[in-house]
């Protein structure tokens, strides 16, 4: 919840969370490691599980992670993977996808009421809707700087290959800010000296960028199987650009820089593109709302007309006109209800910033208040603009006492759950950032991975997992489709083709024991779903 993040605070200690020195703020997975023994290098490394909570955590340590390694289905079957309460951490299944018995079709047509009621899920790839952008995660200061902190070189490696790596999650997007956010150390920008530099003379990268995020990225970068698409966000500008001369606090951009403002972001993906990192997308601007609401931490507020105006006039223009043309610029970067004014409302007082915005990006803080239709309807009314999650955290509601409760299975199921139902609504590209916890500053929140600094090693929450079950086996451009539930109850589902086309469905069942016929083209998947689990089904029905 946004009112809880803010204040820069060193802080290693806290008597509600005994267990752990430092959170790294990227998500999830496994690393990619040698796949050592084992017949032609497909046996996975398993988790070495931890009990704590409900469930388990799985232990990673300098010569030893899990892994998982995708195993395309030969023609007619096809693999499962499979998470769960009791354990399970990505269980490979393999199986043979059986012809629907013809009679079943004629008993279907006869109406008898055992076949017709027969518990399945029918996917109709004739039916396509949005196509998934990618999966990925934060590098904040705190993240990158606690990697870096890490002395054994092969846990620097395990962890990195466990989000990006071929036997790891295959995260292909990353989300960056711009200067400082609420997850560094200290408040700042660049070129914060000399003060009312209109042509920002004195721009250049922080220590933080050169010492930390810029080598994370890179890592990151070498170990992707796919390109990496990285979308940066200011928190704050320098604090000469705004009214209130502070990082935090109520604060609007001073009208005289509006156009110096614009070029600050030109600045940036110069600055990276010579550290030979490209930037693929920028926001305009995290979160506005936390400055209107009084800035708890870095931040700044707009007013529509101003957005409006600033977007029209200085940023697209300035953008488009640069040698960064192609960059991507996402609007809105704040909760769900925002939509309604970052962009809609804007959108009407400034017609001419729309053709400026390539897509929008939503926080998931306040999903809980906001219908996913919300998402449905924003996608209906721009149908060419693209919707990207950009931030997503679970322990950040004020009602969550425990700000990391490892081995939370309930926090995988909310995370699966909420994935499932923006992918329902969103008739376009999805990316998902999950945040976790910053090492300094009051508002804790949970994180896939959690690194405990002094025993040299880090845990893979069950998040982690659930987080996987999607970004490990939906490529970019994988397009939804179709599918129908026939008599399942308690499981929630979603369903896709992959550019290799196969086709990748993601379950969550909150029920017992049960049995799922996954169908496609006149033949089935039989798959068993244990008690409270997450499964990811890919078939190849060619
Ligand atoms: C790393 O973990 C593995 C598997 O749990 C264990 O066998 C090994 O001793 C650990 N190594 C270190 C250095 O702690
Ligand atoms: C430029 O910025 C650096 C800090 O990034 C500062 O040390 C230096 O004094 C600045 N130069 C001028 C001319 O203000
Ligand atoms: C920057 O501009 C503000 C507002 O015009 C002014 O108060 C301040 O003295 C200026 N600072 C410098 C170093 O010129
Ligand atoms: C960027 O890449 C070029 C070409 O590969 C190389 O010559 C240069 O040293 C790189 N620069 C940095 C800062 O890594």
């Amino acid at each position: 919840m946004i009112e809880l993040r803010g204040s820069v605070v060193e802080t290693t200690t806290d008597h509600k969370m005994p267990y752990y020195r430092f959170i790294v703020k990227l998500t999830t997975i496994f690393f990619i490691g040698f796949t050592s023994d084992f017949t032609a290098g497909q046996q996975d490394r398993p988790c070495e599980p931890r009990k704590f909570g409900e469930s388990v955590v799985c232990v990673c340590n300098s010569t030893y992670c899990d892994d998982v390694i995708r195993l395309p289905p030969e023609p007619g079957t096809y693999v499962s993977y499979t998470s769960s309460l009791a354990g399970l951490r990505f269980k490979k299944d393999k199986g043979t996808l059986e012809q629907v018995d013809e009679d079943t079709s004629m008993f279907e047509f006869a109406g008898i009421k055992d076949k017709l009621t027969e518990p399945k899920i029918e996917l109709d790839c004739a039916k396509k809707y949005q196509k998934i952008e990618g999966f990925g995660g934060s590098v904040t200061d705190s993240a990158a700087i606690n990697w870096m902190n890490l002395k054994e070189p092969c846990l620097k490696e395990n962890l990195i290959n466990s989000f990006f790596g071929k036997n790891g999650l295959e995260y292909n997007m990353i989300r960056t800010p711009i200067g400082g956010s609420d997850f560094s150390t200290r408040e700042y920008s660049y070129n914060e000296i000399p003060e009312n530099d209109t042509l920002l003379r004195n721009f250049t990268l922080a220590i933080e960028d050169f010492d930390s995020k810029i080598p994370m990225m890179k890592e990151a970068i070498a170990a992707a199987t796919d390109e990496i698409h990285i979308v940066s966000s200011v928190w704050s500008p320098p604090v000469w650009m705004k009214n209130s001369h502070e990082y935090s606090g109520f604060s609007l951009l001073i009208e005289e820089y509006f156009q110096t403002y614009a070029e600050y972001y030109v600045k940036y993906i110069e600055a990276y593109a010579a550290e030979n990192i490209t930037i693929w997308g920028i926001t305009t601007g995290n979160e506005p709302l936390t400055s209107v609401m009084g800035g708890r931490f870095n931040s700044l507020g707009w007013t529509t007309e101003l957005m409006g105006k600033w977007i029209s006039q200085n940023l697209g223009p300035t953008i488009r006109k640069s040698k960064y043309r192609n960059v991507k610029i996402l609007a809105v970067d704040d909760q769900r209800p925002t939509i309604l004014i970052w962009f809609n409302k804007m959108v009407q007082e400034h017609p001419e910033a729309e053709k400026y915005i390539d897509g929008i990006a939503v926080h998931w803080y306040l999903d809980k208040i906001t219908p996913p239709s919300i998402l449905k309807h924003t996608a209906e009314t721009y149908p060419d603009k693209f919707l990207i999650g950009t931030e997503a955290c679970s322990g950040a509601n004020p009602t969550d006492v425990m700000k990391v409760a490892l081995g939370s299975w309930k926090r995988a199921v909310d995370y699966a759950k909420d994935i499932i139902e923006d992918l329902q609504n969103e008739p376009s590209n999805l990316c998902l950032d999950s945040q976790g916890g910053p090492n300094w500053a009051k508002n804790y929140v949970d994180a896939t991975v959690i690194v405990f600094h002094e025993d040299e090693e880090f845990v893979k929450q069950p998040m982690y997992y659930a987080m996987g079950h999607f970004a490990k086996f939906l490529p970019r451009n994988s397009v939804r489709i179709d599918a129908t539930n026939t008599g399942l109850i308690g499981i929630d589902y979603v369903a896709f083709e992959t550019p290799g086309k196969t086709y990748v469905v993601v379950l969550y069942n909150g029920a017992l024991d049960q049995t799922v016929k996954i169908r496609i083209d006149g033949r089935e998947a039989i798959v068993e779903l244990p008690a409270e689990s997450i499964v990811t089904v890919e078939l190849n029905s060619i």
